[in-house]
């Protein structure tokens, strides 16, 4: 018997407070006209002092798994994609596993992270379908949960405008007809130097400096073009042509990456959802808050074919096909 997973519920979570490009430029050189223009960025979220990664992917697994009717205690596997994390460890999956209370017939449900930054969210469902593909599993969640708020330079105009904090969450369920069509996962680890948080905890002290860098224009260009060659890659393990793709899900970090995908793969940006403006960059959490955004606006429907795809630091990158 051959097992696939669906896509059953999903969720998101932003936190309250709202940072406008306004607010931005008391604290920094800047202006929205350029945030707007370079990145189509207008506000963001940022988490309350208290509010963890794992509290934001909490709210957004709570409302995936309404969405799918499915009780936290009959998960079987719970993934986390942040680079974030709540602490180095437990990982911010156990956490939330205690949130939830998803402890399954006296047996407690595996958990655990993955962390893949801007990716995490298209590697921890292409982990999670070949767990399901494996017939062991019945109920995963799946969830993409960042607070970037943390790691970044707030004083640094060239990275601080871009992110924002977040969640989202899908509840996948075993069925026997897929769902998720295919996943194809690449890194490259010799670009490291172009976008990083180069900081690590050593001897009780934090070493290097835990902060958000990198070189935006060489992100830009490698973002741009990983994205088409992955769409493509995609596409051709299908046997489909970009014509039968109802919405192009893209990694949100900034609407001109996006345009330059979209056009690349000649699709209409009527076709592609675009949270940037809202959201800006939420890292792992950004497509699953865009997929949650248009299921909950009535754009995605029950049978359409959805293309999710996400590049970020490593570089990593991949895409999944998803029939909803
Ligand atoms: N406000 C005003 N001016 C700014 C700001 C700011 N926030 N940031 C930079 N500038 C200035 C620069 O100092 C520079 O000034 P100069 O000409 O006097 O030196 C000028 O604006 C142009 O800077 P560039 O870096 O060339 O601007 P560019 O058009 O390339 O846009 C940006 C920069 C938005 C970062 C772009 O390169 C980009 O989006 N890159 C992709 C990076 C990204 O999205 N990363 C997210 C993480 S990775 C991922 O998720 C894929």
């Amino acid at each position: 018997m051959t097992f696939y997973s669906r896509i059953a519920g999903t969720g998101s979570y932003l936190p309250a407070k709202v940072l406008s490009n306004q607010d931005l430029e008391g604290s920094v050189e800047t202006s929205d006209e350029w945030i707007f223009s370079r990145t189509g960025i207008r506000q963001r979220h940022i988490a309350a002092d208290n509010e963890f990664a794992s509290d934001l992917a909490l709210k957004a697994s709570q409302r995936a798994l309404e969405a799918a009717g499915v009780a936290a205690t009959d998960l079987s596997l719970i993934i986390v994609a942040t680079t974030t994390p709540d602490m180095v460890f437990p990982s911010t999956a156990c956490i939330l596993q205690a949130k939830l209370g998803a402890k399954l017939g006296g047996l407690n449900c595996p958990a655990f992270d993955v962390q893949a930054v801007c990716s995490g969210f298209v590697y921890a469902l292409t982990t999670a379908d070949n767990f399901m593909r494996s017939g062991q599993y019945q109920n995963i969640l799946v969830v993409g949960a960042e607070v970037y708020s943390r790691i970044l330079d707030w004083e640094d105009r060239t990275t601080c405008v871009l992110f924002g904090d977040g969640a989202g969450a899908v509840v996948l369920k075993r069925s026997d007809a897929p769902g998720i069509l295919s996943a194809h996962l690449h890194a490259d680890g010799s670009h490291a130097h172009i976008l990083s948080v180069p900081g690590s905890v050593n001897g009780g002290k934090i070493s290097g400096r835990p902060l958000l860098q990198m070189e935006g224009n060489a992100v830009f260009k490698f973002a741009v073009r990983v994205l088409g060659e992955v769409a493509e890659e995609a596409l051709a393990a299908n046997h489909m042509d970009k014509s039968q793709i109802d919405w192009l899900i893209p990694h949100q970090a900034n609407i001109r990456i996006i345009q330059a995908t979209a056009k690349k793969l000649g699709m209409p940006m009527e076709k592609v959802i675009a949270t940037v403006d809202r959201h800006a960059n939420t890292s792992a959490a950004s497509i699953p808050l865009a997929l949650d955004t248009a299921v909950r606006d009535g754009r995605i429907r029950a049978g359409q074919h959805v293309l999710m795809e996400g590049v970020g630091g490593g570089f990593t990158w991949g895409a999944v096909l998803v029939r909803m």
